[in-house]
């Protein structure tokens, strides 16, 4: 069985004011009804294929999870404070047995194609067991430069590519250059290895995160479900996420490629693009009245919105705030909170 470790962290500012530091993105329903965290918890749910999941989010978070979370099973690790992905994914190895399997999950993607998630998982999960560090890849549309890429090398099995470089968050021209040379893939934030196999690179890569991650587990403490790691041995740690701490250094890089309907919802113009729209492209949620629009999304909690004429427009009201924007503006709404990648 494959442990899914489910990643819960950050504020995800870019789909502010929906997303706000004190209920961020995966708590809140985009798409459909059923926030994106329990969305990832379920899409885990195959028992023949996953077992009990550790969920790995920051005391600010708590609240959230525990409401969100089916209380029959599974385990919370409470980060004292946010140390990034390397130091997450590190707590929960640490948690496990060296030859157990874990999937990483973030919890703020949307995913349309369950059983093609779930095939690419099954297999991910073989190739972990054989020493490989699994990535998911992701056809790539555009020169995105939010995401990791990675190139496809020497196939290694069936369905699965040996990973010839990892290059996370490019910029913008070399993106480009990755698209028209072709080969590359998106990574698309899922991993899958041996608890053991991590620790193993972990320690090759950056020893000083894995000494601290293992002196942090060891001196921890149970609270029931929940699992704290020592907060100083924890505050030691070096902030970087896995894509640099070892993904982009480890020679046992694989890749799953996968066609899975796979969104990381990054703003309000990929989650239009992902929800549901009519015939003129427009998508509304709450009470709001269109006339001679397209491509317009609306989504209110209360106020009526009326929109006339406009085109790539997206309105969004939540309480006491508005936000109205353009596709090219629907990037850059973490500006409003001086962070540009979140
Ligand atoms: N518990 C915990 N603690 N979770 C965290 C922390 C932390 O300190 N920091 C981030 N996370 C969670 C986020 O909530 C998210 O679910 C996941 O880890 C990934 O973090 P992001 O901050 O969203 O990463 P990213 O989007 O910039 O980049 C990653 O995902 C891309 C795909 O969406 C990379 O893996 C890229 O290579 C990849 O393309
Ligand atoms: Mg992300």
């Amino acid at each position: 069985q494959i442990v899914p470790v489910v990643l819960c962290g950050g504020n995800g500012t870019r789909l502010w004011p929906k997303s706000r530091a004190t209920r961020p993105k995966p708590f809140i329903p985009l798409v459909g009804e059923e926030p994106l965290f329990i969305a990832t918890l379920n899409r885990c749910g195959d028992r023949d294929l996953f077992g009990s999941p550790i969920v790995v989010t920051g005391a600010a978070h708590l609240g959230h999870v525990e409401e969100q979370m089916d209380d029959a099973n599974g385990e919370v690790i409470v980060e004292p404070m946010a140390r990034n992905t390397a130091a997450a994914i590190a707590l929960a190895a640490c948690r496990l047995s060296a030859d157990d399997v874990m999937l990483v999950c973030p919890s703020d993607h949307h995913i349309a194609d369950c059983e093609a998630f779930n095939v690419a998982a099954a297999r991910a999960g073989e190739l972990a067991r054989e020493g490989w560090l699994v990535a998911f890849g992701i056809t790539p549309d555009a020169p995105e430069t939010g995401f990791g890429y990675l190139k496809q090398g020497d196939e290694i099995g069936e369905g699965a590519w040996r990973i010839e470089r990892f290059v996370e968050k490019p910029d913008r021209a070399l993106a480009e250059q990755f698209l028209s040379e072709g080969g590359y893939s998106w990574n698309g934030g899922l991993f899958a290895f041996r608890a053991g196999t991590f620790m193993d690179e972990l320690e090759a890569h950056r020893p000083a995160i894995a000494k601290s991650a293992r002196e942090a587990v060891a001196a921890g403490h149970e609270e029931g479900r929940r699992f704290f790691p020592d907060a100083a041995a924890f505050a030691a740690i070096e902030s970087e996420s896995v894509d640099y701490a070892v993904m982009e250094n480890t020679r046992r890089a694989a890749m799953v490629p996968v066609a899975m309907g796979w969104s990381d919802i990054g703003n309000w113009h990929a989650l239009h693009a992902t929800v549901p729209s009519d015939d003129d492209g427009n998508t509304v949620r709450g009470r709001a009245e269109l006339v001679d629009c397209r491509d317009v999304m609306v989504d209110t909690d209360g106020p009526r919105v009326s929109v006339i004429g406009l085109e790539g427009v997206v309105v969004i009201v939540d309480g006491d705030e508005v936000l109205v924007t353009t596709r090219e503006g629907a990037q850059k709404v973490g500006k409003l909170f001086g962070a540009s990648n979140q």
